[in-house]
């Protein structure tokens, strides 16, 4: 459920009333995908209307990688990574490679143009049996095209060009695109991003679904999961969690919020607020208009950026996720010298100490004038973890239209992409070349 805590203080009551007619048609364009970008809605009914073939190919995939692989090299940036970095870290642990297991370690490639970064994954998966998933849905960004090129080598180093196919598996567009006419011409195994599905909503395919059965997670709830938020967010009326996150959300941006900071009491959930930044900034910030998305992982960042949350700029408004119980309870040992004058918490559980933190900070904050609306997911598991994700999507959908913005494109991340190929002499950019190598020696 969502919650604003010591709502009078912020917002003048009842804002949920005026809005009312805005969220409904905002729904009825998500749910019958005729809105701003409405051909991009495909994940609306997803989590029901997945091609179940492909499913049962992805955990056939995930099954032969998990026999045949110490490691999984997992290629793809922003919409095509982040969310089954978030889900794996989450629910695995942000630790899961160091661990003792059964399955293999998976690592993230293709998100920068570090060579360092690169070099250091080629390494650590020269000598052991990988498999690489590829994942580009346009099948042309240069981050993972570059990143593969050096793993593709790699792999047919090890095991010549026959079984190094074998071990391929891209996951792009069903029809176009060169990574498709690549896959199709070298025989590797092929997944679909769905056309109506952009990148930053695709975790629930097979972008997020095959990195993230390799773990072993099951991904049979996620999808249950996220079938139940589906039905609950069906409902059009104020009672849906996402209607009322959309509302608040918005209201916050209209009395003056500039930022909303998601915060965590978990660390493992750090890549899900990389997800969640993803998903808002890209579907919000255009036009000139959207809240700036940032994150925090408490209690560490209490520490650091706590001093600015306190007393800073007053434009900030915290969006708080309530894991619920940890799986492992931890009691504080008792010291009988107390030298350390913590034996006030001995048999205390850290779950314990944790809630107390959380509710001292949510007061500190929201005292100091920092809005608090607390997220409770109910549990760490893969079915609230598909519940939570959908959630996000929903009232993502529904934010963008409260703003008259279309939430499903992102024309802004073309301009970086043009200035670099033109730099790095790409065929077709040579006039933007003179002209910016003109600027920068200015
Ligand atoms: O949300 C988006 O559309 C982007 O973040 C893309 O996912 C990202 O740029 C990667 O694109 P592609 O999957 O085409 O390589």
């Amino acid at each position: 459920d969502v919650q604003l805590f010591d709502l009078h203080t912020f917002l003048p009551k009842p804002y949920e009333e005026a809005l009312l007619p805005r969220l409904k048609k905002a729904h009825e364009e998500l749910q019958t995908g005729t809105g701003l970008g409405g051909e991009f809605t495909g994940w609306v009914h997803l989590p029901q209307a997945y091609d179940r073939e492909e499913f049962a190919r992805i955990q056939a995939a995930a099954k032969k990688i998990q026999s045949d692989s110490q490691a999984l090299v997992v290629i793809g940036i922003g919409g095509s990574y982040l969310g089954a970095r978030g889900v794996i870290d989450c629910l695995c642990s942000p630790n899961y490679n160091l661990k003792k297991k059964e399955t293999p370690n998976v690592y993230f490639v293709g998100n920068g143009l570090s060579g360092d970064a690169l070099s250091e994954v080629l390494d650590l998966v020269r000598d052991v049996d990988f498999s690489v998933n590829i994942i580009s849905k346009s099948g042309t960004t240069t981050e993972p095209a570059v990143a593969f090129r050096f793993f593709r080598e790699l792999l047919e180093e090890k095991y010549g060009k026959e079984e190094s196919g074998k071990r391929i598996y891209a996951t792009t567009d069903k029809a176009r695109g060169a990574l498709k006419s690549l896959a199709d011409a070298e025989g590797w195994e092929t997944f679909a991003v769905p056309d109506d599905i952009g990148g930053r909503y695709s975790v629930l395919t097979a972008v997020g679904l095959l990195p993230i059965a390799v773990t072993g997670v099951d991904v049979e709830a996620l999808m249950e999961g996220a079938a139940e938020m589906m039905n609950v967010c069906a409902d059009g009326s104020y009672d849906s969690p996402a209607w009322q996150y959309a509302a608040l959300r918005y209201e916050l941006y209209r009395a003056g919020y500039a930022i909303e900071i998601l915060g965590c009491y978990d660390p493992a959930f750090r890549f899900m607020t990389e997800w969640w930044k993803q998903l808002y900034g890209e579907s919000e910030g255009k036009d000139g208009k959207g809240l700036f998305p940032a994150s925090v992982e408490f209690t560490a960042d209490l520490h650091s950026m706590g001093q600015y949350i306190q007393e800073g700029r007053r434009i900030l408004f915290e969006t708080i996720v309530r894991l619920g119980a940890s799986d492992r309870q931890l009691a504080v040992p008792r010291d009988e010298t107390d030298g350390d004058g913590l034996n006030f918490l001995a048999g205390a559980s850290m779950d314990h100490i944790r809630d107390r933190a959380t509710e001292g900070t949510l007061l500190a904050h929201s005292q100091g004038g920092v809005p608090n609306v607390i997220v409770n997911v109910g549990g760490k598991g893969p079915r609230e973890l598909g519940r939570l994700i959908y959630f996000f999507e929903y009232a993502c959908g529904l934010s963008g239209y409260l703003l008259d913005v279309n939430p499903f494109d992102q024309p802004g991340v073309e301009a970086y992409k043009k200035n670099m190929f033109a730099l790095l002499g790409k065929p077709g950019y040579e006039d933007r070349k003179a002209e910016l190598e003109a600027k920068l020696t200015e």
